[in-house]
């Protein structure tokens, strides 16, 4: 039954074939295999609707067309999961479903050019060599098909991959020196690191792309390809947009505000429309420090920091303290310090270097002499990553976002430039087109099953307070507190179906979320726990992208299967999980579920899992034990939701990519635990990229189609 009684997501899919106003071939077949999805059910999209799908899919890169397998078959999303769920383990290797080979490729402390050393299970690696390695803990990442040294949305066989490094933990460095404790200096002060520790995490952090070309089993690295490069938390990067040159990033490192020095906490991937890698800037609070300064630079401002996450006389993580050690170069670490000094103005110290990081930021895999650009118009935030809507030639460009921490909000960003298809190729000049100028909103979520983007701009008279859309980009959270964004139980990883333009959003779990703050989009809370599992969100544009209006259910609830109270997505042994957070839509439509989980670990490590989603409206309104009325898809079946892949203790399970001839899927494992990653015969455990391919060579998934 339809949950909303919006009409325009009430017509059948006659309607659906009828409208599709292109000649696309592939397109036709998905539209076909749709209906038998959606046979039964009620149908969705209006003639709009579906006529807009472009002739790519969102996943596979701009401009292309859905890749066809070898074989000349069309890639068509599979009718049901055919493949053996693979059970819950809590082992210490990687298990994959049965057919399938999962190889472990470019782990932590790779080098990417020759002559440098192997890492060493020592960990002595010298820190400035990761300008050259693989850094560590790889998340998000994508596949950029490669053919005479250019973009090759179609190409499978060789490619650069672009890869995120999120964080460091111990594992990077031997056992640390903190002979340097005095406990008489200031407390941000009182344990000094040693450079060549800090140096190695600075580096280990940011983003690799690598050339990588296929072999029998899977992808190895091209050592030496003039593509391969690192951007570090220790790189000028460029800033862009709405911020740009605005008072709120003039540092000492660039008094104009047009610049600044490194990428950090790459979480989430995407990809433009045009070709480019869109990485993000998720827990940059963690490296900065703050001393006591409140009294220098006033309430407004230290309001503005907390709200960041970076209090008055406190390090973010103390574990990073980047700004502490003695025996670095002058100036080399100054910055993560950004404590206002007093008789100084923001051009003469580094207290407005934190607003520097926090963006979505724009890498060209294929110009590795250009700077990360930072794109300031799209919101500071703990970005989580960003997707686009498919899009349409001569509309603007639409991009959802999550910001990654309990209670924050879920926003878009709607260029003001029309989407021309001739700028495929045209790399970060084309995102100075659309990502610099355009409008930034906020999502609110009606528990009737309705929603509003409330834009965050000087045109918004809920703003007035606001002196600029600058402010209004740099504090975006601040704003969208003011116009009652609504509170979401931590907005992970967005991704947007290429056949239904649904935008889904795993909100991975709230230890904070109260029984009595929950509300329709947010509806669970249980023994105190807040939302321990963590639920799918998902919802359609009413009024097209540019518009205010949008519909949502929630696609899955999270939930040990036999935790009946929150089990209520029907899950089982074969397909039950807890906190999702890594979500990717492949160019075929099937859904990409990863977990980074802490609530599930007793029974099962992190995993991998496939999903076939229908459509919004095709579940019920139910009551949650805890009272609250929501709207839910409908129930999993193992046909509809499996378990694929299992990772290794301690592990989480993110960043994920596929070929465009879907025969091959990558993701990355975290922090493993045990030996997992390290060197034959070492103990350092290390994170690495997963290759998965079918053993006999074919499509991923496309036994269904053959059977
Ligand atoms: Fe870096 Fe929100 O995960
Ligand atoms: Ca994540
Ligand atoms: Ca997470
Ligand atoms: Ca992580």
């Amino acid at each position: 039954m339809p949950l909303h009684s919006n009409t325009d997501l009430d017509h059948d899919d006659e309607i659906i074939e009828d409208s599709n106003p292109t000649d696309n071939p592939e397109f036709a077949n998905m539209l076909i295999k749709r209906r038998s999805i959606l046979k039964g059910g009620a149908g969705l999209m209006t003639a709009s609707f579906f006529g807009s799908l472009p002739l790519m899919g969102c996943a596979t890169g701009a401009g292309t067309k859905l890749a066809t397998s070898g074989t000349g078959k069309s890639l068509t999303r599979p009718t049901a999961l055919k493949f053996t769920a693979v059970p819950h383990y809590t082992g210490g290797n990687m298990i994959v479903a049965d057919g399938y080979h999962a190889e472990l490729i470019l782990p932590m402390g790779t080098p990417i050019v020759s002559g440098l050393g192997k890492w060493t299970d020592d960990r002595m690696v010298v820190g400035k060599s990761f300008k050259y390695r693989m850094g560590d803990n790889h998340d998000g990442m994508w596949f950029f098909g490669l053919k005479n040294g250019s973009y090759a949305p179609d190409v499978s066989e060789r490619g650069l991959l672009a890869m995120n490094h999120e964080y460091t933990n111990s594992n990077l460095n031997p056992i640390e020196n903190y002979s340097n404790q005095d406990d008489t200096a200031p407390k941000i002060f009182q344990k000094r690191r040693l450079a060549n520790d800090v140096r190695r995490e600075i580096h280990a952090h940011g983003v690799s792309v690598v050339e990588i070309k296929r072999t029998p089993t899977g992808y190895e690295l091209i050592k030496d390809s003039p593509f391969n490069k690192r951007y570090t938390s220790g790189t000028p990067t460029r800033l862009s947009g709405v911020a740009k040159g605005s008072e709120f990033v003039k540092t000492r490192l660039d008094p104009q505000g047009l610049s600044s020095v490194g990428i950090n906490n790459q979480c989430g991937a995407g990809l433009s429309p045009w070709g480019t890698y869109l990485t993000t800037e998720e827990n940059f609070l963690n490296v900065f420090a703050r001393g006591a300064d409140k009294g220098i630079i006033g309430d407004k401002n230290d309001k503005r920091l907390a709200r960041y996450g970076l209090k008055e006389d406190t390090i973010g993580d103390p574990a990073y303290s980047w700004h502490t050690p003695k025996d670095g170069q002058a100036g080399e670490f100054d910055h993560w310090d950004i404590t206002a000094k007093a008789g100084k103005t923001a051009t003469d110290d580094y207290r407005h270097t934190f607003n520097t990081f926090g963006y979505i930021t724009e890498i060209d895999p294929f110009n590795p002499k250009a700077k990360a650009v930072k794109r300031t118009s799209l919101g500071r935030f703990a970005h989580e990553n960003c997707a686009f809507a498919p899009p349409n030639e001569g509309e603007p460009l639409v991009f959802y976002m999550g910001d990654d921490a309990r209670g924050e909000y879920i926003y878009k960003f709607v260029s003001d430039a029309k989407w021309t298809n001739a700028d495929v190729g045209g790399g970060l000049a084309v995102g100075d087109k659309y990502l610099d100028k355009g409008t930034l909103f906020v999502a609110v979520f009606h528990d009737d099953g309705t929603g509003q983007w409330r834009e965050l701009s000087k045109k918004n008279p809920m703003l007035a307070d606001f002196e600029s859309d600058a402010e209004i980009a740099v504090f975006a959270r601040m704003a969208g507190d003011r116009v009652g964004a609504t509170k979401m139980d931590r907005p992970e990883w967005v991704s947007v179906s290429p056949i239904t333009r649904e935008i889904y959003v795993t909100l991975t779990n709230n230890s904070k979320r109260k029984e009595e703050d929950v509300n329709g989009a947010n509806p669970r809370s249980y023994d105190g726990k807040g939302n321990q599992h963590g639920h799918i969100i998902r919802f359609a544009e009413t009024a097209g992208g540019v518009g205010d209006k949008f519909v949502w259910d929630i696609y899955l609830f999270a939930s040990p299967h036999d935790k009946h109270e929150q089990n209520l997505s029907g899950l089982t042994a074969e397909n039950d999980l807890s906190s999702p957070d890594g979500l990717f839509f492949d160019p075929r439509g099937v859904l990409w579920i990863q977990t980074d989980d802490g609530a599930y670990t007793k029974t099962t490590n992190c995993m991998l899992l496939a999903s076939l989603p229908n459509h919004i409206g095709d579940g019920a309104t139910l009551s949650t034990t805890t009272g609250k009325t929501t709207h839910m898809g409908a129930k999993a079946t193992p046909d509809t939701l499996k378990r694929f892949f299992v990772g290794p203790k301690g592990c989480e399970v993110t960043g994920i990519t596929m070929t465009p001839d879907c025969k091959a899927l990558f993701i990355n494992i975290q922090h493993p635990e045990g030996t997992f990653g390290a060197v034959a015969g070492g103990k350092t455990p290390r994170s690495g990229t997963v290759v998965i391919t079918k053993k006999d060579g074919g499509v991923i998934l496309a036994e269904s189609l053959d059977g």
